[in-house]
């Protein structure tokens, strides 16, 4: 009788990282205003942080808003920021009881007092917790995330803490927003869009990157498993070649 070994990389993946999009889509294909699209998109987060958790799944990153998304409108953004703000005061409590940790990658510096306020009390309450760490990335793009550790580098160079030599890829990644994490194993994307817009750009190197052709307030605990299912038929190299199990 054939056997197959299960893969290494069977199960579920140990960091799981969703580009949330296609909001404004989903509500415009409906005659719905974008804010509404919002709206629907945090009821789906609210599915997938679920069945990350009873899927397994040790990381969950989302990307909830660009640094580049200040450019849309401030009708549009005010909706953005109103549904942050209400998303941590009442949901906060659930997560904590559910023993989901939070944190926060992105640049703080220049978001509302209030917002950063939230944003902290997230990450203060939840610290100790043990289960799925869910990132949210807010404010976040990866190239000023680079950059942000590429200029705490060169001070420490500046001031003699550090020798150029001393810069190594393991020393950037040292210097990102959240480094204790691992990269993720998979991005997702909805939408039908096949681009990262900034996200994660280090630490996608050998992520495997899935994208869904359906809108993020489609997306829900099915979903979240089909995006999965394609993650564990891809074949992870890592620049070397795949053992077979048995040889
Ligand atoms: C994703 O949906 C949410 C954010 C970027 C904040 P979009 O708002 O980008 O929706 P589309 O892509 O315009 O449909
Ligand atoms: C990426 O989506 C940002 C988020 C999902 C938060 P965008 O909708 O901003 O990306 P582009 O503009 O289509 O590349
Ligand atoms: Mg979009």
């Amino acid at each position: 009788m054939p056997t197959t070994a299960p893969r290494a990389d069977f199960g579920a993946p140990r960091h799981v990282a969703i580009i949330m999009d296609g909001n404004g889509r989903w509500a415009a294909a409906r005659g719905l205003p974008r804010g509404e699209g919002h709206r629907r998109g945090v009821e789906a987060l609210r599915k997938t942080v679920r069945a990350a958790g009873e899927l397994g799944i040790g990381i969950l990153t989302i990307f909830s808003f660009s640094a580049e998304n200040w450019m849309r409108p401030a009708s549009e953004i005010r909706d953005l920021m109103g549904l942050l703000r209400r998303f941590i005061r009442n949901d906060l409590a659930e997560l904590h009881g559910n023993n989901i940790k939070v944190r926060i990658i992105g640049e703080r510096d220049g978001l509302a007092p209030d917002i950063r306020r939230l944003l902290e009390e997230a990450e203060d309450l939840t610290r100790h917790n043990t289960g799925l760490i869910l990132v949210v990335a807010f404010n976040y793009g990866a190239r000023q995330e680079i950059a942000r550790a590429m200029r705490g580098i060169a001070e420490d160079v500046a001031h003699g803490r550090l020798t150029p030599d001393a810069v190594s890829a393991e020393l950037v990644a040292s210097r990102l927003d959240a480094p204790d994490l691992p990269d993720p194993d998979v991005i997702i994307r909805t939408s039908g869009e096949q681009r990262l817009s900034n996200f994660l750009l280090w630490q996608a190197a050998y992520s495997e990157l899935v994208f869904v052709p359906i809108y993020w307030p489609e997306f829900d605990r099915a979903a979240l498993e089909n995006a999965l299912a394609e993650y564990r038929r891809r074949e992870r190299r890592f620049g070397g070649l795949v053992v077979e199990a048995g040889s």
